[in-house]
């Protein structure tokens, strides 16, 4: 076991559904820590630098078009196995696929408008952590 961090965010979709803090609990019941957080809406220009490793995929303006809909909220989870801890959590990327219970099935409608976003790697985590937040604004707590 390793104590980790990973990047989750709360979609524009979850927002306007004002699920916040329901998905939050889901995170803090499950035994992840959150260590650092801030509500912001995301310009274009951020967003696709988020996502640019789908910049080819057919479905990336689309994407970036519903990520620039509505603000979003960010945060930094940190507890054991974080990373595999969040995608548990949130469940398939298709809600339609997802498992009961999870983010994904409770709350989202469609593939792309999919309420949780997940680091999906350690390394992917700790580029997606720095994207978004300084090291100032983390307050390690475990
Ligand atoms: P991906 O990284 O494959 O999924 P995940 O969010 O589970 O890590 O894709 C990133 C986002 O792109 C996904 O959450 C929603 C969107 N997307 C689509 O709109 N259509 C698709 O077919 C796929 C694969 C993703
Ligand atoms: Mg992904």
């Amino acid at each position: 076991m390793a104590l980790e961090r990973t990047l989750s965010i709360i979609k524009p979709d979850a927002v306007a559904k004002n699920v916040i803090g329901e998905i939050e609990s889901r995170f803090e019941k499950a035994g992840l820590r959150i260590v650092a957080m801030k509500m912001l809406q995301l310009s274009r220009e951020k967003a696709e630098g988020f996502y640019a490793e789908h910049k080819e995929r057919p479905f990336f303006k689309d994407l970036v078009d519903f990520m620039t809909s509505g603000p979003v909220v960010v945060q930094v989870l940190e507890g054991e196995n974080a990373v595999i801890a969040n995608r548990d959590l949130m469940g398939a990327t298709n809600p339609k696929e997802a498992a009961p219970g999870t983010i994904r099935a409770d709350f989202a409608q469609s593939i792309d408008a999919n309420a949780v976003h997940g680091s999906d790697s350690a390394e992917s985590a700790a580029r997606e952590v720095s994207y978004f937040f300084a090291d100032d604004e983390i307050c390690p707590r475990s």
